[in-house]
């Protein structure tokens, strides 16, 4: 078991009415006025924005709003909430929505904190992050992890890049979460959350020769946890047990606990921003679309650990590690499909040719200068060759 820190400092606010406790949540952490950044206008429709209002209002924390956060949420957009928080002086930035309204939320703070940088020179490193301000969540999608997690990714449209920042500045103060907000999800949303939960803690398993055997439990009893789930909300998305699992998981498979002690990986999400950045696909759908390539391109490499995420997550019984592999990934497979998740290139409804793939493969290497798994090194041409499995 490798060292680490563990630190997931976020307080949770979980279960019916969680949202009537925004202002309380907030005024705790010291605001006095928040801005409100969501998206395309779902907690609009669906009310949960007039409930933030009103806790808001109740707690005595003034307020304003930035909505239009799109799916693959793009710097530009970051930069205009910037300006807005600049201007009228907010003391802390609350996402609501999913991981496209809570890291534009994360990036406002940022860049609000940092004015006199270019928010994309700290995106990538060129200037350190010293300081940010505090963020907060109100949660409407199990899927992304940005609740509690210490990332954030925007899409650079002048550059054709997504990118994610990883720092303790990411994490939220706090997290409301009431499941019943998420039955309004478009089914093909909840399947690409769905899938990004479990690819969550999938990207933190495969690397062999590390003892974890807590970690390892709790992982694949996350991933059990959200196949049983998963399926069920399939058949029934306003199960309100099965949805409170799914979220619950979507926050630990992205908090770090489920890969503790060993390094981290996100390979897979490399190939997924690569494909999101240029074709504008969602993030979960990203991920299955190429999963079952890059599975079977490496297990070879870690039969141990392919065949035990079999055994234990799967109930595969094959007593040979190699078959015992293969079973876990095809089963992963046909779990994607029934969340009718795309499972090959040709199944996410882009034109993609063989050259396309050279470029994806030099975007998800930063130009083949960066080696993705710490199971076999995976140049460009390797990346290249994966994408090629996937058409
Ligand atoms: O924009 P609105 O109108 O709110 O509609 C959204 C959006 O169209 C809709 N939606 C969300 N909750 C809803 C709802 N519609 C009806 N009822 C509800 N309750 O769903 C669509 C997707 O929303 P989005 O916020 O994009 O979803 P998600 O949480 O999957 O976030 C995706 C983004 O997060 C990034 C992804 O790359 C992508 O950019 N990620 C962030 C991570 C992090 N910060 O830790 C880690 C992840 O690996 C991921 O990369
Ligand atoms: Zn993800």
């Amino acid at each position: 078991m490798d060292n680490f820190t563990y630190h997931a400092p976020t307080e949770v606010v979980f279960g019916k009415g969680a949202e009537n406790d925004t202002g309380k949540m907030a005024a705790k952490y010291g605001a006095s006025k928040v801005m409100l950044v969501y998206g395309g206008g779902s907690v609009i429709k669906s009310g949960l924005l007039d409930k933030v209002k009103a806790s808001l209002n109740e707690a005595g924390v003034k307020y304003i709003e930035f909505g239009g956060a799109k799916p693959n949420p793009t710097l530009e957009h970051a930069e205009e909430g910037i300006d807005l928080a600049v201007h009228e002086q907010v003391d802390m930035i609350i996402g609501v929505g999913g991981g496209s309204s809570i890291d534009t939320a994360k990036a406002i703070a940022h860049g609000t904190a940092n004015v006199d940088y270019p928010l994309w020179d700290i995106w990538t490193g060129k200037t350190a992050l010293l300081r940010s301000m505090p963020v907060g969540a109100v949660l409407t999608i199990p899927a992304a992890g940005s609740e509690m997690s210490d990332s954030a990714v925007l899409t650079n449209e002048k550059l054709g890049k997504k990118q994610g920042i990883n720092t303790d500045f990411n994490r939220c103060k706090f997290a409301i979460m009431n499941p019943e907000w998420c039955f309004t999800l478009p089914k093909y949303q909840l399947g690409a959350g769905i899938t990004d939960i479990m690819m969550h803690t999938l990207e933190r398993y495969f690397i062999p020769d590390y003892n974890c055997a807590m970690t390892d439990e709790i992982a694949e009893g996350l991933m059990r946890t959200v196949i049983t789930n998963g399926l069920i909300l399939m058949k029934d998305q306003n199960d309100y047990d099965a949805m409170a699992e799914i979220m619950w998981c979507s926050s630990l498979s992205h908090n770090n606990i489920t890969g503790l002690g060993r390094p981290k990986d996100f390979s897979v999400h490399k190939l997924g921003h690569a494909l999101s950045a240029r074709y504008d696909i969602t993030h979960g759908a990203s991920l299955s679309a190429v999963w079952g390539s890059w599975a079977e391109y490496l297990y070879n490499y870690a039969t141990d650990r392919f065949s035990q995420y079999a055994r234990k997550v799967w109930h595969v019984q094959n007593s040979n590690d190699a078959q015992a592999s293969r079973e876990g990934i095809l089963r992963t497979i046909d779990f994607f499909t029934m969340l009718g998740m795309p499972t090959s290139l040709s199944q996410l409804n882009v034109e993609i040719t063989k050259k396309d793939l050279q470029l994806l493969a030099l975007d998800a290497t930063k130009d083949d200068t960066v080696k993705l798994t710490h199971i076999i090194p995976l140049g460009a041409k390797e990346v290249m060759d994966i994408y090629n499995a996937a058409m």
